[in-house]
């Protein structure tokens, strides 16, 4: 069966109600758009089992998700909605790209969190842009922005906490949200929440637990989000 989209950690397939999709979690993992590739196995189950259970959390938390169930290791059903070309950073401690980009030191915790847009475009990169941008390009309108930004910072407080009692520290992560296709037309969060989108330091340690292992060569990647995936679910 041809996937609808293919991403690159993730295929989005119909099914036999026009209102969900399928979505498949892949083994392959890439970083700097795609510059750096590669397969772990198990990433896909890992990472399924991981969303999974941060979206079932959110959702007792009042965060709408387009989750509707799970189907194996590697598929969720989804609600079939519109994605929003807009993805939401929130940052907690300065690392990655905005250390890159400011010449601030990795680790610098903030007063209060940074929130970024990027456009959401392979082909560029998903580059940065601001309200403005996403007014004159149509991506999003000012209400919409502000929306969003809240929404992630109430994604953030949850995640945060909840973090916390995984022993781990939310550095910073990224969200994409989706419009459901009903009268409602209401903003849900979509997408993917898992160590491929969220920066997660061991507290006690300060050990890397997510993707950096992959982007700077740290060993021992899949190592990392089996213990995350375990902390995840005894902390739920
Ligand atoms: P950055 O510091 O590279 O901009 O990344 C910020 C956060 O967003 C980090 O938790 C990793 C996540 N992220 C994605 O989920 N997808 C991406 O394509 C990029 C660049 C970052």
């Amino acid at each position: 069966m041809q996937p609808l989209y293919e991403g690159k950690a993730k295929r989005l397939y119909t099914t036999d109600d026009p209102n969900v999709l399928r979505m498949e979690y892949k083994d392959e993992a890439t970083a700097f758009n795609a510059e750096k590739k590669a397969e772990f196995e198990n990433k896909g189950r890992l990472n399924t089992a991981i969303t999974l259970a941060m979206y079932r959390m959110l959702e007792a938390k009042g965060v709408e998700t387009h989750l509707i169930d799970q189907v194996d290791d590697i598929n969720l059903l989804v609600k079939n909605v519109d994605i929003l070309m807009v993805e939401v950073i929130v940052r907690n401690i300065a690392a990655g790209s905005f250390c890159k980009r400011v010449g601030v030191e990795e680790g610098v915790e903030f007063n209060t969190p940074i929130v970024e847009f990027s456009y959401k475009s392979d082909e560029l990169g998903d580059p940065l842009i601001n309200d403005d941008y996403a007014r004159e390009m149509g991506l999003a309108t000012p209400e919409e922005c502000a929306e969003l930004k809240q929404k992630a910072l109430v994604v953030n407080e949850v995640m945060i906490d909840f973090f916390n009692r995984c022993g781990l520290k939310l550095v910073d992560f990224k969200i994409e949200f989706g419009r459901t296709k009903d009268d409602e037309a209401k903003i849900v969060l979509a997408d993917e929440i898992s160590p491929d989108t969220c920066r997660l330091w061991d507290i006690e340690t300060g050990k890397k637990m997510d993707k950096d292992r992959f982007r700077q060569d740290l060993g021992d990647v899949m190592g990392a989000y089996e213990e995350v995936l375990k902390r995840v679910e005894s902390a739920i």
